[in-house]
């Protein structure tokens, strides 16, 4: 694979900063945004007389766990444009997810959100691995959900060039990618595999490809996942961390040279773990809920918001600012089968692991009984469709989900294809325990 190191020289000076000076810039942004946020969202105003806290009680950012939490639900208490901190005249873009239940949670930026969401979009594209000149294929999907807009404004404002390809319609995104020869794609990590199939389906040989790195969010996804991509298309696969709420892709995102979990950019959205159960702050390198309050959002600013992403916080390394680790999941994706906590990644790095197994996957939740069983839906690798080569795979699979996870599941291999394919973000669990 290409050496994609940025050079140093093409960074934001407050990427490589010294710790006082982001923490000395945070402060003062953190002071402006509990301002803000009170002065012009009933919400927060009343949250905070609740709590008997005054933005003018924040001196140091450790004051910041003094101030409520702010849910996914306060977004839907107030919808649409509750939360608002501007007229709505001023907002020029709205994006919302849908979500599973209830209504979707609606986000609204104003021009200045917009230009600094694109210099973040460009400043992680270029911790990517990626510059001026280049050409990057943008399968992430256009239109309500961040993702595809928020990677198009990046993508332009770095000064590459933009295919804004959208999701879906796999045959065409694998034609253009072989006619354009685009530098970089940005997708999420399990669309990107159903692509790899489209490769092979047309007799394409994806190493020979003109990808150079794949920028990969919006889902969790396992270093596992990582190798088995990187080594089919020989190219660097990077993480890219965000949400909606906060802003959308881009609130971090990994360094090439490093590959070691999403730099936070943290001179625009500080970040906090804690204990999902007691709320209290928990020091770096403990695993709790990441929790953000955004520096800069006119718009919509967001203080404390609790994200439901499991992970820690880590020291800077390619950059001063802080990473995060991988997430290992959402606190909803939890599943628990006879006391023993499980992730759909810690699934997802069996499968990887297991040989004669295509890398599609999907975990279906049960009753037997009283008790939560799972079962989980694989397919064998195109050369190893035989009943032997299946029967042993299972039996390979169940031992080190027993073995790594600690948990019993039933494995069923089915042939090449059987897996449903991911047109956007997968769905890894079907939860059928409500059903006989
Ligand atoms: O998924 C924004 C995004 C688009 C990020 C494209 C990266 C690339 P939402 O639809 O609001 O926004 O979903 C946000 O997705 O809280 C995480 O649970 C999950 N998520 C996003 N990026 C990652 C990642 C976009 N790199 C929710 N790893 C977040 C793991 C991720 N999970």
């Amino acid at each position: 694979m290409k050496d994609l190191s940025p050079n140093k020289a093409d960074l934001d000076p407050i990427e490589i900063a010294s710790i006082d000076e982001i923490r000395a810039t945070q402060l003062e942004r953190l002071k402006w945004s509990l301002r803000h946020a009170y002065e012009n969202v009933p919400m927060y105003k009343q949250r905070f007389d609740e709590a008997g806290v005054h933005p003018d009680d924040l001196q140091q950012l450790s004051d910041l766990s003094k101030f409520p939490f702010t849910y996914k639900n306060d977004l839907r208490d107030n919808y649409p444009f509750g939360l608002f901190a501007v007229p709505r005249s001023e907002i020029i873009r709205l994006h919302a997810s849908s979500g599973t239940t209830g209504k979707p949670t609606v986000v609204g930026y104003t021009k200045n959100d917009i230009d600094n969401w694109a210099d973040l979009g460009a400043r992680s594209l270029r911790a990517s691995g990626l510059r001026k000149g280049d050409m990057v294929h943008n399968a992430y999907g256009y239109g309500l959900f961040t993702g595809g807009l928020g990677a198009h404004y990046g993508i332009e404002r770095l000064g590459a060039t933009v295919v804004p390809m959208s999701g879906g319609q796999t045959e065409k995104q694998v034609n253009l990618i072989n006619d354009f020869r685009p530098d970089g794609i940005m997708v999420t990590p399990s669309y990107m595999l159903n692509i790899l199939e489209q490769f092979h389906k047309a007799g394409l040989d994806p190493r020979e490809s003109s990808l150079k790195v794949g920028v990969f969010g919006a889902e969790p996804w396992t270093d596992a996942m990582r190798a088995e991509v990187e080594a089919a298309f020989d190219m660097h696969a990077v993480d890219i961390y965000g949400l909606s709420e906060i802003m959308g892709p881009g609130v971090a995102n990994e360094c090439v040279e490093t590959k070691d979990g999403p730099v936070i950019w943290e001179d625009h959205f500080l970040p906090e773990i804690i204990d999902p159960v007691t709320g209290e702050v928990l020091p770096d390198g403990e695993t709790g809920e990441l929790v953000f309050t955004t520096l800069t959002k006119e718009g919509l600013p967001m203080i404390r918001y609790r994200t439901r992403d499991l992970t820690c916080l880590l020291p800077g390394t390619a950059r001063s600012m802080r990473r995060m680790a991988k997430i290992t999941g959402r606190s909803d994706d939890m599943m628990i089968l006879r006391g023993v906590n499980v992730f759909p990644s810690q699934i997802e790095e069996q499968v990887m692991a297991t040989g004669g197994l295509a890398p599609y996957y999907q975990i279906e939740l049960y009753k037997s009984g009283r008790m939560d069983a799972m079962r989980v839906f694989v397919e064998s690798s195109p050369d190893s469709t035989d009943e032997l080569s299946k029967t042993a795979a299972a039996r390979m699979l169940t031992k080190r989900i027993k073995d790594v996870v600690g948990v019993s599941t039933e494995i069923v291999v089915g042939d090449p294809g059987d897996v449903e394919r991911s047109q956007g973000k997968a769905k890894r669990v079907v939860d059928n325990r409500d059903k006989d």
